[in-house]
């Protein structure tokens, strides 16, 4: 049994039934998530890019001169661009990712200074923060984890993170989170006209059919996200449509109408709760800045001095 397999039958197995989101992010998955940050609906994309470029010189006169930046999950490369654009003498650009031909593709389509910058790619899950390489004692290694990815980890995991990572970038870390708003713009975000975040959700069951030996029939599953006041978070489910069972190999599952298998959460903070969070994981919060409409924010953080 592969491991993804391995992962959907633990998590089916589980009361409420949930598979880690990484496992939405297969090449079709990957495309689908390019869509999502263009839809109308979906604000964190260009909010975040638009801080980047109107906030530019403040954020690279934090960062300093001369860094060599280490973007985490480096997704598509027009962030990095947006920011070392504006940095001063910066050194090298080490993107960290899981997927080694995304990483090659990433450099071939690097464009403008960031194409002329000297390029370190990591191969490696950068979850773990033993991911970040060791550069050498005269680096500034300044690390850049945009798009409110943090966000899809539980609080607690994003603490251990933050203080596993303290260590490696001593010159600071630049963070895009997704900010606490109305329960129908986050609705909206996750639940586009198009249809293009269901197809993403659902993409997940073709995977399983396709990777790990699973009999879904897609067509019985719908797509859910929703906030969750209390919980500070937009969960995304997919729903059993029918009473009905579901292999993956030898192991059988059954659901009932309504049923769900919980795909995702989407943390939101506010301002303070990120700081407060940062500060539990040795980070001191220097600087943030977030969009007139108050819907997205970009914190500069370092390590603070025990
Ligand atoms: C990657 N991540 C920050 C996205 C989010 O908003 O949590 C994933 C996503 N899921 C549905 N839409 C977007």
């Amino acid at each position: 049994m592969n491991a993804f397999a391995h992962d959907l039958c633990a998590g089916l197995a589980q009361a409420p039934r949930r598979v880690s989101p990484k496992w939405l992010y297969d090449e079709r998955g990957s495309e689908l998530f390019e869509q999502i940050c263009a839809l109308p609906e979906y604000y964190p994309t260009r909010t975040e890019i638009g801080l980047l470029s109107r906030c530019g010189r403040e954020i690279a006169a934090q960062i300093g001169a001369g860094a060599t930046i280490v973007d985490f999950g480096a997704g598509s490369l027009r962030k990095a661009q947006a920011l070392v654009e504006w940095l001063v003498r910066p050194a090298a650009y080490v993107p960290i990712d899981i997927s080694g031909s995304f990483l090659e593709q990433a450099a071939d389509s690097a464009e403008g200074r960031l194409a002329s910058l000297p390029l370190h790619p990591v191969v490696a899950d950068f979850t773990n923060p033993a991911s970040v390489p060791e550069l050498g004692a005269a680096d500034r290694r300044v690390g850049f984890y945009p798009g409110s990815s943090i966000g899809n980890f539980e609080p607690a995991d994003v603490a251990t993170w933050l203080a596993g990572v303290r260590g490696r970038l001593g010159g600071g870390l630049l963070v895009g989170v997704d900010l606490i708003k109305s329960p129908e713009r986050l609705y909206a975000a996750y639940n586009d006209e198009a249809g293009v975040t269901a197809a993403f959700n659902l993409n997940l069951l073709v995977r399983a059919n396709r990777e790990a030996g699973a009999d879904f029939d897609p067509s019985l599953w719908a797509h859910t996200a929703f906030y969750n006041p209390p919980k500070r978070r937009v969960e995304m489910h997919l729903v059993s449509m029918h009473d009905q069972e579901v292999h993956i190999g030898v192991h059988g599952f059954r659901f009932a109408l309504g049923d769900s298998i919980h795909t995702e959460c989407s943390y939101k903070y506010t301002v303070e709760g990120f700081h407060r969070l940062a500060g539990e994981a040795g980070w001191s919060a220097e600087q943030v800045w977030v969009d007139p409409e108050g819907l997205f924010s970009l914190h500069w953080l370092v390590p603070r001095a025990d």
